[in-house]
This record gives structure tokens, sequence and C-alpha cells, in this order.
């Protein structure tokens, strides 16, 4: 179903990875049939990245073959690059619409991202976070990581109190993304991202690795102090957490 070709991901078992995400979308789908028949919403918080695509294209062929709908769906994304606009193709505003809103359902009123061209950082961090306060917070929270232990675009140094705000990202984390934009000289400096503490609000949270790369990252993550040198170290607090590896992230 998922190429390795739309992965990316250096030794990662697409067999494995497939399965893996079978069972998120069944978490997913639970939880919004749940709310369905309690007339409510389910409030998404997503990620963009490689890692994510395969859930999106899981959710997105339940949707065409087994009419899983997103009617009753909110979702806030975590981030945005600073100086994009929403119909950048670089955006991550673009990339949703491309992986998943415009092949579901989905109410586009009910599709948040912080805004990536925003005038003042204040201010938009501020609206950002009482938009998710006033929908009733996160209900489940998608993750993936960043090579130096980044979630969201919460670089080392970020602290559990942090909340949405502009951020500086790191080199390695531009170094990532400059494939994809062309050069490193192309890669925004600075994004907008929900703060660690913000992420840890959310009533569940699943964060996916997959792929030999992420490995040492994922047991620093896991198994390390808890600290803000590695943000994802922060979600061993947290028992809401669901960690879904691939046996290349696993290890040993
Ligand atoms: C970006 C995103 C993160 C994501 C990370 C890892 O920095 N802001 O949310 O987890 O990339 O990307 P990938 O999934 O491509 O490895």
């Amino acid at each position: 179903m998922i190429s390795q070709k739309i992965l990316g991901i250096e030794k990662a078992n697409v067999g494995e990875i497939d399965e893996l995400v079978s069972r998120i979308a069944d978490e997913i789908g639970r939880r919004m049939l749940e709310r369905t028949s309690q007339g409510r919403n389910l409030v998404l918080g997503l990620a963009t990245g490689s890692t994510p695509i395969p859930l999106y294209a899981e959710l997105v062929r339940r949707h065409r073959e087994k009419g899983l709908s997103f009617q009753n769906v909110v979702t806030f994304n975590l981030d945005e690059y600073e100086g994009l606009s929403p119909e950048h193709p670089k955006s991550y505003h673009s990339f949703m619409q491309e992986h998943l809103f415009n092949q579901v359902d989905i109410q586009p009123k009910n599709t948040f991202l912080p805004l990536g061209t925003y005038e003042k950082p204040f201010d938009e961090a501020r609206s950002y976070e009482e938009k998710i306060k006033a929908h009733g917070g996160i209900d489940l929270q998608i993750l993936g990581i960043g090579r130096d232990g980044h979630i969201g675009f919460n670089e080392p140094g970020s602290s559990n109190r942090t909340r949405t705000r502009r951020v500086i990202l790191a080199n390695e984390t531009r170094e990532d993304a400059a494939p994809a934009f062309g050069g490193i000289q192309n890669v925004p400096t600075h994004a907008m991202t929900m703060g660690v503490g913000t992420i840890l609000e959310a009533r569940r949270i699943i964060l996916m690795a997959w792929g030999a790369g992420k490995r040492e990252i994922v047991a620093e993550a896991m198994s390390g102090d808890v600290s803000a040198d590695v943000p994802a170290t922060f979600l061993q607090d947290r028992l809401n957490t669901a960690w879904y590896l691939d046996g290349a992230a696993a290890g040993d």
C-alpha cells in the first residue's frame, strides 16, 4: 500500500510500518465514532514530516473504502515555517491539504494551523492557544521526532512549560529540510510552534518513528535524563503516551 519511495526512510520495513499505522488508524477511528455517538467533535493534534505520511494515507484509504467520516473532527497542527503563506508549496498548510484535508470530508473551518505570515508573533501564538482551549483541548496528539529530539519545532532548550511561540530552527533541523527546499539557503530560519507544555496537555499522545536514522534519538528520548536538552524526553513522564516504532527505529 505504501511505497518505500514515498517514505524515503533508510532501512525502514514498509510492511511493519503499515501494520503499525493500521493500529493507530484503528484507535483514531474508534475515538471518532465514540465522539460522533456523543454528538461531539474529536480534536486531533497533527504533525507533518515524512513520518505521518503513511498514517494519513491509511486514514484516506479508510475514508474512501470504509466510509470513515471526518465530519466531526477538528484538527490543530503543531507548527508552520515563518514567512510561508498557506499557499506556499512547502508550507505545512499545503502539506496537510495534499496528504489529508483535500482527500477526506473534513470541514475546512475545522482545520487549524499556526499562520507563518504573522506580523505580531505574540498575538498569533496567543490566539492559537486560545483556539485550542476554545475547542476543549487536544484529545489525541500525533507526533514525529526530529533527529535532535525536537517535537513540533521545540528545539533543544525548550522546557516543558513552553507554549505556542516563535522559535529559531536548529541547524540540524534546517539541514534535514534542505533537500525539500532545494538548499539550506531556502529553508526558513524561524517557525511558529505549539509549545512542549501545550503538547503535554493532550489527553493522549502517539509518537511515531521509523527507520534506523531515528534509532539513536529514540533511545535517548525514551530512556535518557528528562531534560530540555532533548524535548522529547518530557514524554517519559506522560503515561498517556504511546511510542510506535518500527524495528529499525527501536533497535535493541
Ligand atoms: C519537522 C516537523 C516535526 C517532525 C520532524 C521530523 O521538524 N516540524 O513535527 O517530527 O520534522 O520529520 P520526519 O518525520 O520527516 O523525520
